[in-house]
C-alpha cells in the first residue's frame, strides 16, 4: 500500500504517516508523557503468574499510576531489545499494530520507540466500554491475517502482568469497535479486541 492509499479515508481531523516502525497517528492535542522504564525485576515468577491468570470482571474505577501503565503497555507492545524488536513475536516482524489506552484524561496512543504515550482524543470515554480504570484497545489492519494472533499475544502478556502484580483484567469483545469512528485509525484499520485493567473492585 502506498502512502496516498494509506492516508485515504482517514477521518476525524486525523492524519497518519507510515514509518518503518509502523503508523504514527496524529489527532487530539498530541500531548506526550514519557513512561517510567519498566521494572523487569518486579512481580511474581512466571509459573505463579500462569497459575494466577484469570478474568476478573470486578474492576475498579480509578486510574492506574504511571509506572503501572508503563509496565502494561510495555508488556503489550514494548521493545525489549537493541535491535528494535518487540516483547511479542510477530509474523515476519510486522509492526502494523497499535495500542490505545483509554483513561479518564483521554485516549492515548502508545509509542513503543519512545516508551511514551501521546493523547489522540480528549475526554473520558471509558463509559463507552465497561468504565473500568483503564481500557486497552488493540488495533491493526482489518485484512492482516496475523493480526488476531498478534493482539492475542498482547492481551496474554498483559493478563500475565496483571496476575504478577495483583491487578484485575478481562479481555472483552463487547463494544470493541466503540471508538473506531473517532480514533485516528488509518483506512482499513480496526480495533480487534479490548482489555480492561484495574485494581480489583472492593
Ligand atoms: C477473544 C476473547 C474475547 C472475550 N470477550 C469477552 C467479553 O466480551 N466479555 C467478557 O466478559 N469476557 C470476555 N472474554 C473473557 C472470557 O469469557 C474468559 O476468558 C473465559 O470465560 C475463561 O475465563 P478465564 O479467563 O477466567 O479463564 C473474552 C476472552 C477472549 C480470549
Amino acid at each position: 500500500m502506498n502512502r496516498r492509499d494509506f492516508l485515504q479515508g482517514v477521518t476525524f481531523a486525523a492524519a497518519a504517516t507510515m514509518t518503518a516502525a509502523g503508523p504514527v497517528f496524529a489527532a487530539g492535542d498530541g500531548q506526550r508523557h514519557a513512561l517510567p522504564k519498566p521494572d523487569v525485576t518486579q512481580g511474581r515468577p512466571l509459573m505463579a503468574c500462569l497459575a494466577a491468570r484469570r478474568s476478573n470482571r470486578a474492576l475498579g474505577r480509578e486510574d492506574l499510576d504511571w509506572p503501572t501503565l508503563g509496565a502494561l503497555l510495555w508488556a503489550a507492545w514494548g521493545i525489549n531489545r537493541d535491535n528494535g524488536r518487540h516483547v511479542i513475536p510477530t509474523a515476519m516482524d510486522r509492526r502494523q499494530l497499535a495500542v490505545f489506552a483509554v483513561r479518564g484524561d483521554g485516549v492515548w496512543e502508545y509509542l513503543p520507540k519512545e516508551h511514551a504515550i501521546k493523547r489522540v482524543l480528549d475526554g473520558d470515554r471509558r463509559g463507552r466500554f465497561d468504565a473500568s480504570g483503564l481500557v486497552l484497545l488493540y488495533a491493526a489492519p482489518g485484512n492482516d491475517r496475523f493480526a488476531p494472533m498478534h493482539v492475542g499475544s498482547m492481551y496474554q502478556n498483559v493478563g500475565l502482568y496483571c496476575a504478577s502484580v495483583g491487578l484485575a483484567s478481562c479481555v472483552k469483545y463487547q463494544q470493541h469497535e466503540a471508538l473506531d469512528a473517532e480514533l485516528p485509525l488509518p483506512a482499513g484499520w480496526m480495533t480487534y479486541i479490548t482489555q480492561s485493567v484495574a485494581h480489583p473492585a472492593r
